[in-house]
């Protein structure tokens, strides 16, 4: 049974293709617009190749909204947009904040005025537990009534402003309806191999840098610390399943649809509510998949928040949805993908 159409803007990327796989398996028709910028186009033959449906694929630049409305009017029926497309490297964000603040809040501002104009119900948003900055002890782990603290970074100024526009636009009448979703760390990718993560270059993030360091790609994991105030001195964070997250956006996208939800706006945490550190990772990881990460520790990477955990209570309640996949299982996705990539002759 077809439930209805939704946009996944950035739909090729990481968490966005997980998203369109377990969009389209709940009976969602998708169209995927992205400008390929951080992806490639083979990702719609993984998505293809799981769901055995091949969704509409449109290459745009969605900071062009004359080109975003006219993919729109040629494929008519859009009852709601998930919002991925977004430029998310911390560093590179420092080094040029101009091309973050331009690609990550116009796309947003083109999104929502194309919405009013074309009756388009509904918007899920991606945002960060980045917004949180390093809570007090005393707010771990956090709920979503933590307070918001100043962005660290130009990147994570994007999420927080991003979240504000999304207010202050429903608040002055705009006719739609949003949900906010959170992101801890999302990692792995889809127990099918098919699809996962594709970083550009040298990874930044643990996870693509710990498998291809297993792999022999890198010689060893830098691990950035072990001098904080945690258990055994490395940064704690609670890593969430890539598909367990997918999942989230479905069930939100349905509750706004059915409009469910009292609030016009709603935000929630999407993590497992465990705080599991760098050196703890490293130990499951091995385990799970009886290989051996080389590591050093190093000194500690700047901008680093020390730990931060979700209290997810407010999407396991009122979005009946919960983590359920083991950290283990998901590093050891995490390296099926890393192996599935080597056969490809990817990385
Ligand atoms: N780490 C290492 N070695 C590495 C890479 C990372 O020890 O080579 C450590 C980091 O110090 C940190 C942990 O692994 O303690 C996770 O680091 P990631 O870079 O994977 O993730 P972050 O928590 O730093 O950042 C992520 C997202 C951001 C988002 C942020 C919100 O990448 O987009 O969470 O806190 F803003």
């Amino acid at each position: 049974m077809k439930k209805g159409k939704i946009l996944v803007a950035g739909g090729m990327g990481y968490i966005g293709s997980h998203t369109a796989v377990e969009l389209i398996n709940a009976g969602y028709e998708v169209l995927i617009i992205d400008d390929l910028s951080n992806s490639n186009a083979d990702v719609l033959d993984g998505i293809e190749k799981i769901t055995g449906t091949r969704p509409v694929f449109v290459q745009q630049d969605l900071k062009d909204k004359e080109a975003t409305r006219a993919i729109l009017k040629a494929n008519p029926g859009v009852d709601g947009v998930i919002l991925f497309a977004a430029y998310k490297a911390v560093g590179e964000s420092v080094r040029e904040p101009l091309k973050y603040y331009r690609n990550n809040i116009v796309t947003l501002i083109n999104q929502l005025e194309l919405m009013a104009e074309l009756g388009i119900k509904g918007i899920v948003f991606s945002s960060s537990c980045t917004v949180y900055g390093q809570p007090d002890v005393s707010h771990l782990p956090v709920t979503e009534k933590a307070p918001i603290q100043p962005a660290l970074s130009p990147y994570g100024n994007t999420k927080q402003i991003n979240e504000e526009i999304i207010r202050d636009t429903i608040h002055a009448g705009a006719p739609f309806k949003s949900i906010i979703l959170r992101y801890f760390n999302p990692i792995g990718a889809h127990p099918s191999a098919e699809i996962g993560e594709l970083p550009n270059g040298v990874p930044q993030n643990l996870i693509p840098y710990l498998t291809q360091t297993a792999i022999g790609i890198r010689k060893e994991l830098s691990v950035f610390g072990d001098d904080y105030h945690t258990p055994d001195g490395s940064c704690i964070r609670d890593y969430i399943n890539v598909v367990d997250l997918a999942k989230a956006h479905v069930v939100a996208m349905d509750r706004m649809l059915e409009n469910r939800s009292d609030e016009p706006v709603e935000i929630f945490n999407l993590g497992t509510g465990h705080g599991v550190s760098v050196l703890e990772l490293i130990q499951t990881f091995e385990k799970a998949t009886d290989v051996k990460v080389p590591y050093r520790v190093v000194g500690r990477r700047e901008g680093d928040i020390e730990q931060v955990w979700a209290n997810p209570e407010k999407a396991n309640k009122v979005l009946g949805w919960k983590a359920e996949v083991s950290l283990a299982d998901t590093l050891r996705s995490a390296w099926n993908w890393q192996k599935r990539l080597r056969e490809r002759g990817i990385q």
